[in-house]
């Protein structure tokens, strides 16, 4: 159980709210878990069309919690709730929505990558820092993000760690539609209601159709491999414990 998440359903559609702004929404394993619990009861739930996921605050969501990724690399691994979220954000059947203001980091950009419709608010600003962190991508995004964008800045932004203004995450399909910062929230529940009002077999099965769910998977779990080492890397330990302590990295004995 996690107060940092809120779940609310209204007309068909399930709004999952991360809710912990002081820490610019950046995600713990038991956020994790309550994300994945609604998820799969939503999945089950006939009465729940459409699934929407938004941040409080003015940020998206700030990726992993750095101090939670060193408690989870000191752990089961394995046993981690983000696992758990990721695979089912690449089988969830029902369309997904995100409404996106400000930073989007880590998790908080390839988590989009599974959202069937995107609205961007004009301030938001999309990084996958990775490498940097001497970590690997994650949620199938070593493939889906350069499908989507091209490799080449596909590699600067998880390599890198460069980032993606709207405009460019729109004209290049990470986006259907950026909005002005105060209309973000209205601009959301007009596309999830309209999604909601779609014949929801019809849907699912064009989102079946336009998503290779089986590679999905196969890609994840390739990651998942080689993420969970990573975490337990000294260079991750590194980047995270540099982040704590409000420093910049030092990966020159590596
Ligand atoms: N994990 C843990 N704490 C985080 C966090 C994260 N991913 N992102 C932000 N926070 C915390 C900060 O430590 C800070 O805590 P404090 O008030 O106790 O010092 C608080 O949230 C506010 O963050 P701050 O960095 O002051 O806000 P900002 O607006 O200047 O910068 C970010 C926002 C997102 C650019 C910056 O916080 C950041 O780079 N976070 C790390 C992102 C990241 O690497 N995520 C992992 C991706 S895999």
């Amino acid at each position: 159980m996690t107060d940092h998440v809120d779940v609310s359903t209204s007309q068909g559609v399930l709004t999952l709210t991360l809710n912990r702004p002081d820490k610019k929404n950046a995600l713990t394993d038991a956020m994790y878990g309550a994300l994945a619990d609604a998820l799969e009861a939503a999945q089950a739930d006939p009465a729940v069309r459409v699934a929407v996921i938004r941040g409080e605050g003015g940020m998206f969501c700030a990726g992993n919690d750095i101090a939670d990724f060193l408690g989870v690399a000191a752990g089961d691994v394995a046993q981690a709730q983000v696992f758990r979220f990721i695979r089912l954000l690449g089988s969830f059947a029902k369309p997904l929505v995100a409404g996106v203001q400000g930073r989007a980091v880590g998790i908080g950009t390839t988590m989009l990558l599974h959202c069937d419709q995107v609205v961007l608010s004009e301030d938001a600003l999309l990084t996958a820092p990775f490498t940097t962190l001497g970590l690997v991508p994650e949620a199938a995004s070593s493939v889906l993000l350069p499908a989507r964008i091209g490799y080449q800045r596909a590699f600067a932004m998880m390599a890198s760690g460069d980032a993606m203004g709207a405009k460019e995450a729109f004209a290049r399909g990470l986006a259907a539609v950026v909005v002005p910062n105060a209309d973000l929230d209205a601009a959301v529940a007009k596309v999830a209601a309209g999604l909601a009002a779609l014949p929801p077999q019809a849907v699912q099965a064009t989102k079946a159709l336009m998503r290779d769910k089986a590679a999905i998977a196969a890609t994840m779990e390739r990651e998942v491999a080689v993420f969970a080492e990573r975490l337990q890397s000294a260079e991750a330990r590194e980047a995270f414990t540099a982040f704590m302590e409000k420093r910049a990295p030092d990966f020159s004995r590596f």
